[in-house]
Order: structure tokens, then sequence, then C-alpha cells
């Protein structure tokens, strides 16, 4: 038996009103914000990514799907939303427009990461990118964005995490300094931790180990290295989350896992998830358009994990659904005029259904209880002689005869569609 791959999961019928309830409140959210849809392929030439997101980052060292194309170029299957969606604006010449460009995506990423509860290697993001400003009022709107479409799914002990990771000019300065520390402390942190000292020294701070984090507490911290600018921006952004009711905490640890950021990096976290407890990230990457051959152009976003939505989402959300009508045809006639009955039904914008494999109406009504239909037309013989089918309540077992001429008609005043 061939079975799916670990960490690659079947979303089943039971689930999918759950996840489509989940994708239209970040539609709905990012259209109210001004931001229009973009769908980027699922797979790109690796060096974009690796050149987006850092050649010594966790993702490209070691998460990526890579394989050669036929001719040989090497391909990667997208692990992020941002590179992609960078990648597309040059192309297309997106700068030459005046407008703003403010895109959302949604769909699947993939990283080869270890699997565990709201861990997978194929896995759902919503995310939006905001090209064209760097005015602190942008990044407060992808904030808002973010914290609104989580608040409007109801998701339980949300944290706001704020940091700034100044300018490349800022981060030059920093990291001598950092490095210097974390190299006095160097027998104490784990060997992860010493590979980055020599690879990416930021991420040291971030590190989960207890022992790293008691060295790290006293480490040097970037937000007292910023450059005025660097300063005044990340002032500006707190002051408008504050403004419009935002709660944030300053949290020195948050560095990021990709390369491209700059200035501003936010994660939002709940303490309902475990270990993996982001629930969604982002911040701004100035220099991302221009590195990847593009204009310079600012930009600033962010990205939730869909899987770990639907882990926090309350089970008592449930999409309201028409009620659903089963046709019970049986007999030849019936069965006959069962067929037409349905596609009259669905043309009539009614969501009809039946069992095939049924033959009597015992049959059918135990199905149509099974299926949850709020509502059964028995069709037999004798209702075809006569012109008539029955319509029954499922809950109530209340029937009424209805007349098979215009029957959908009919059916419109009594059930809504
Ligand atoms: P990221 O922090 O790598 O950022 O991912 C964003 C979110 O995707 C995470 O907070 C998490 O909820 C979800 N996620 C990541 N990896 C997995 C996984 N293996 N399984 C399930 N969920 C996962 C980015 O991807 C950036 N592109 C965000 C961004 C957009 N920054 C600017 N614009």
């Amino acid at each position: 038996m061939i079975k799916g791959i670990k960490g690659v999961k079947d979303i089943l019928p039971e689930e999918t009103p759950r996840w489509r309830f989940i994708e239209e409140t970040a539609r709905g959210a990012a259209l109210r914000y001004g931001f229009r849809e973009i769908r980027i392929p699922i797979f790109e030439v690796t060096t974009l990514f690796a050149r987006s997101i850092g050649a010594t980052t966790d993702i490209v060292e070691k998460e990526m799907y890579t394989f050669a194309d036929r001719d040989g170029t090497s391909l990667t299957l997208r692990p992020e939303g941002t590179a992609g969606t960078a990648r597309a604006f040059i192309e297309h010449n997106r700068a030459a427009d005046p407008l703003l460009q403010k895109y959302f995506y949604l769909g699947p990423m993939f990283r080869h990461e270890r699997p565990q509860a709201g861990r997978l290697r194929q896995f759902h993001q919503f995310g939006v990118e905001s090209f064209g400003t760097s005015d602190p009022r942008a990044d407060v709107e992808v904030i808002a964005l973010l914290w609104r479409f989580l608040s409007d799914l109801s998701l339980p002990d949300l944290t706001l995490e704020m940091n700034s990771l100044g300018s490349t000019a800022d981060r030059a300065a920093y990291l001598p300094v950092l490095i210097s520390f974390l190299k006095e402390h160097e027998s104490r942190l784990c060997g992860n931790c010493r590979r980055r000292l020599e690879t990416n020294p930021l991420r040291v701070l971030d590190c989960k180990v207890p022992e790293c984090r008691t060295v790290t507490e006293k480490a040097p911290r970037l937000t007292d290295h910023l450059s005025i600018e660097a300063r005044a921006h990340f002032d500006q952004v707190l002051a408008g989350l504050t403004a419009i009711g935002i709660p944030y905490h300053l949290n020195h640890r948050l560095v990021r896992g990709l390369d491209y950021y700059c200035l501003t990096a936010f994660e939002i976290t709940s303490s309902h998830l475990g270990a993996q407890n982001a629930v969604g990230a982002g911040g701004r990457y100035d220099g991302l358009v221009e590195s990847l051959g593009g204009p310079s152009v600012p930009a600033v976003g962010f990205a939730v994990g869909l899987e770990r939505v639907s882990l926090m989402l309350p089970d008592t959300t449930t999409t309201p659904h028409a009620p659903s009508i089963y046709v019970a045809a049986f007999g030849d006639k019936g069965s006959r005029a069962g067929l037409i009955l349905l596609e009259e039904l669905r043309r009539a914008g009614f969501y009809a259904q039946t069992d095939y494999r049924a033959t009597t109406l015992k049959a059918h009504l135990r199905q149509a209880d099974r299926a949850h239909c709020s509502f059964a037309i028995l069709l037999g013989d004798d209702e075809v002689s006569n012109g008539s089918a029955l319509l029954r309540n499922m809950e109530s077992k209340a029937q009424e005869k209805l007349s098979l001429a215009n029957f959908p008609t009919l059916l419109k005043a009594r059930i809504p569609t």
C-alpha cells in the first residue's frame, strides 16, 4: 500500500469547512486593508531562495525540497512566499505602477522539518507583502491586519512581540560587539550555537536551550545599537500600534530565521501552541527587491501558518450552510424521475444529493440521516404516477405532498437556498 509522505497531510472533507472558513476570513481581512490577491508559482529556481532567505539559514541549509529540472536547472518547492512575490514584483515591473503594491497570498509551502504538532513539511500560509514605502504606518498596517485576522477568528491568548533589527549598517556595527561577547562565553553555548557563532551569530539570541538563554540574557542588545533613524522608525511603529489599541511586548531575542529583514521584526505567539508557538511573523525587508536585481523599493509583510491557526480555532466554529436536500428516489419510474429532479434542484441552487446504491425508502432515509440532510424528497413509482412527491422534514419527520410540476419553485417558498 502506498502511503502519504511524513509531515504531508490530507485535509479530509470533515475538515475542509474549517479551512474554508479560515481562508475566507483571511481573504476578507486582506481585502478590507487594501491588499490584492497574487498567485505565485509553487516552485522557483533555487537561487531565488538562497539569495533572499540567506545561504546560512536553516531553511536554505537544511529544509528545502530541491531537485534538478530535465535540463539540469536547480529548482525548489517554495519554502515561503516573500521571495517569489518579490521576484514577481520585479519581473512585472510593478514599481512603475503609481499605486502602492499591496499583495496577499494563500497556499502551500514546503520545508523539510521534523514533523510534530503544528510543524509540517507541507503547510499553508496566508501572507501579505506591502511594497513601496518605508513609512512606519505601513508596518503598523500589516501588523494591524495580522492582529485583526487572528482576533476575527477569536484565537486565544495571543501576544504580539516586537523588535527592531536596525539597518544593515546598524547590524554591521553591532555584530562584532555581539560576537566578542559570545566568544567570551563560547564554552557554555550548545553545539548548534557555537556553529552559528561563525555563520549567523544573531540566531544565537533565539536559541531555546536554557543554558544558551542564560548566557545571552546579558548579551549586548541590538536595540541599544540602533542609529537615530532606525530608533525613530521603531518608536513610530510602536506609537502607531498604541494609537490603534494593539498591545505588544518588546522581545530583544526576536531575530527571525530569514536574512532579508531589517528594522521592524514581529511575531505573534500563543501559549496554546506548545513548542511551535509562533502563529504568524514578519517584518520589514527594505533591501530585498534591490538585492534581487530590482529597483530600490522598501517593503514589509508577514505570513501566518494556517495549520497553527486551525489547531487553535475553537471547535464550535462552523460555517453556516444552506440546508441540504436528499432525493430518495426508488422503483423504476421513481428512479428515472429522481435523476431529473436532482438536476432541476441543483440548477435552482439547492444543495441536493442522493445515494445511487440505495433501492428502498428505508435505505434512502438512513443515508439522508447519515449525511445530515435537513429535508428528503420521497419519490416512488406511486408518486410519479400521480405527479407528486413528498417533502419530509428530517428533524420533525413532518411530510407534505407537493406537485412535481414546478417542484423547485414550490420548494423555494419553503426552503432557503
Ligand atoms: P516564517 O516565520 O518562516 O516567515 O513563517 C511564518 C509562519 O509560517 C510561522 O509563524 C508559522 O506559523 C508558519 N510555519 C513556518 N514553518 C512551518 C511548518 N514547518 N509547519 C507549519 N507552519 C509553519 C516567513 O515565511 C516569511 N515569509 C514571513 C514574511 C512575509 N515576512 C515578510 N513577509
